[in-house]
């Protein structure tokens, strides 16, 4: 499975080669996408080209590509690799230009670069096979556009990385009002008193597609609660479930923060529930 795309050309990924003058590498300037796929079927191809559209425009990016291109890129990338469990994984940089100045150049063509990695199965619902979380807690340093999901993931690094050294798996972020933001790598849930409660949209958070996906499938269902709403530090320590969630992890139970239990430090009887109604229309989006 090494079957990458660079500036239209399919290629070995050894063989994709880009400048050292491309913006994505000397500034970050750029923005990504990760799309999972089982055996060959997306999960969340609209959405997730929506959201990568709105930070390409953020950003003053334009490829002119159509919706079709981009779907035959990532069906084509999964046709080359072998459609098992697929993170599709799309970059697009504002280009290479001559020299290295802060100022968009006039003439760049974007940069443009996909290629497959294997993830995990997609989860089931069932308690016992749950990958379970213990995260540790940070203030969030990052910058103010967290809601574009750009490639300047320097901040994201340091504070994934601040939970491995602790032993953990991840780290739950919290802004300077100590309210939840997300996690390093993944939105953030907590549940209380049978109500899922998750933080509202704004800079501070990325707008996942995972969280997406949940928000509608539990609405949709209308049996169990669910709020946005800004979500204290304190509640997180209250509550009797956390999750975060991602694209290659769908809905994650969070069994300890800083060592200390969730709830009773067992994976909870509403992630069962939401995990098996997000199981059952993952491909529905
Ligand atoms: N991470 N918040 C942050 C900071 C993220 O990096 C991610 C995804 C999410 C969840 O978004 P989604 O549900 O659309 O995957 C939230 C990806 C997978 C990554 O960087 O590899």
């Amino acid at each position: 499975m090494n079957t990458a795309y660079l500036n239209g050309k399919y290629m070995p990924i050894e063989q994709a080669k880009i400048s050292p003058l491309d913006r994505g590498f000397l500034f970050g300037d750029s923005v990504y996408e990760v799309v999972p796929s089982y055996a060959g079927k997306l999960v969340g191809f609209m959405p997730h080209l929506q959201r990568m559209n709105g930070g390409l425009e953020a950003i003053g990016i334009s490829t002119g590509w159509s919706e079709k291109q981009w779907l035959d890129l990532c069906l084509k990338l999964i046709q080359e690799n072998g459609a098992g469990n697929l993170g599709i994984y799309l970059q697009i940089s504002r280009g290479t230009y001559e020299s290295r100045a802060h100022r968009f150049p006039d003439k760049v063509t974007p940069t443009i670069f996909a290629f497959c990695f294997e993830i995990a199965a997609a989860p089931v619902a069932d308690k016992t096979l749950a990958k379970t979380y213990k995260v540790s807690t940070a203030r969030d340093i990052r910058w103010d556009r967290r809601d574009i999901k750009s490639t300047s993931l320097l901040g994201n690094v340091l504070h994934y990385q601040q939970g491995i050294e602790q032993g953990n798996q991840e780290t739950l972020l919290y802004n300077e009002h100590n309210e939840l933001t997300e996690a390093s790598s993944c939105n953030a849930f907590i549940v209380k008193n049978g109500t899922v409660i998750t933080p509202l949209l704004d800079h501070q958070k990325l707008p996942g597609i995972t969280r997406q996906i949940l928000i509608d499938v539990l609405r949709n269902d209308g049996k169990i609660p669910i709020e946005e709403r800004v979500v204290s530090m304190e509640e997180v320590a209250e509550a009797d479930e956390v999750w975060i969630t991602s694209s290659s992890r769908e809905i994650a139970p969070v069994i300890a923060i800083d060592s200390v239990p969730v709830g009773n430090g067992q994976v909870g009887d509403i992630w069962l529930a939401a995990q098996t109604l997000f199981s059952a229309n993952r491909f529905n989006y």
